[in-house]
């Protein structure tokens, strides 16, 4: 096996880190990966905003529901889709954005590549030994997240990253049955078989596991998840309209 795949098949998310500083190199570097990834057009709908202050990670911590690890990592990388940059473009030109920005297909596109450049973010933090968990709980005080980067409109907060040396093992999480998730030629819908042997795994991963020991399988953590009435971020739909991505009419 190559170095690249072992250190994708090594990922685990980190939540307890060293008092350690990252190197400053080496940060340059994970921007210059994420730099290097595939986007849309090579419009390079992405920014990242490299938050070290303690104060503000502890600040960033509380926004995000009192999750520690990110006040305890010495680095917090806030990943925004970005069309500021377009519209500047736009404006050079008298181009009317408000109406082009706010279609339905540019979230899915700051998505995407917010997704694929925190993606290579934690390969690329992974091979130098750094761990690092991604923070989706960014958009839980999206818009308070907004004026404390001092976000312009066009530029949406999309997932934080803790980037630090681990002081953990927490292990691997056990993924779904290749089957389950990957297909031949056309989806296969019957999946019932796979998901039960996988919560059959998960049920046994979950009482041994080191830390959160606890009874349960995937399928009742996906259901308690995902119960009615469901408003993970509340803000959100506002937030998007503030910064142009929705139309709220
Ligand atoms: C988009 C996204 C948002 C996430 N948000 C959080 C978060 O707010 N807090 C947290 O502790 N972990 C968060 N995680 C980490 C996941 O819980 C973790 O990746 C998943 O349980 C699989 O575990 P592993 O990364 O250790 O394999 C997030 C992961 C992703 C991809």
């Amino acid at each position: 096996m190559n170095e690249v795949l072992q250190t994708l098949l090594s990922h685990r998310s980190i939540r307890a880190y060293q008092n350690k500083p990252v190197e400053a190199d080496r940060l340059e570097q994970i921007v210059k990966a994420v730099q290097a990834a595939p986007n849309w057009v090579n419009l390079q709908h992405t920014s990242i905003i490299v938050v070290r202050n303690q104060e503000r990670r502890e600040k960033f911590a509380e926004l995000c529901g009192g999750q520690r690890h990110i006040a305890q990592a010495p680095v917090f990388l806030v990943f925004c889709a970005d069309f500021y940059r377009t519209w500047l473009a736009c404006k050079g030109r008298d181009q009317e954005f408000d109406s082009v920005v706010s279609q339905i297909d540019n979230l899915i596109v700051g998505a995407n590549e917010v997704g694929i450049a925190l993606g290579t973010a934690v390969a690329a933090a992974e091979s130098f030994g750094l761990g690092t968990v991604p923070i989706g709980d960014i958009r839980f005080h999206a818009l308070a997240v907004i004026r404390e980067l001092e976000l312009p409109r066009y530029v949406v907060p999309m997932l934080g990253l803790c980037v630090g040396y681990p002081a953990e093992e927490p292990g691997q999480k056990p993924r779904l049955p290749k089957e389950a998730v990957c297909f031949e030629e056309k989806y296969h819908p019957d999946l019932s078989g796979l998901l039960k042997q996988y919560d059959g795994q998960y049920a046994t991963y979950l009482w041994e596991r080191p830390r959160n020991s606890r009874i349960g399988d995937w399928t009742e953590m996906a259901a308690d998840f995902y119960r009615a009435p469901y408003c993970h971020y509340p803000e959100v739909p506002e937030m998007l309209a503030q910064q142009g991505f929705l139309s709220l009419e």
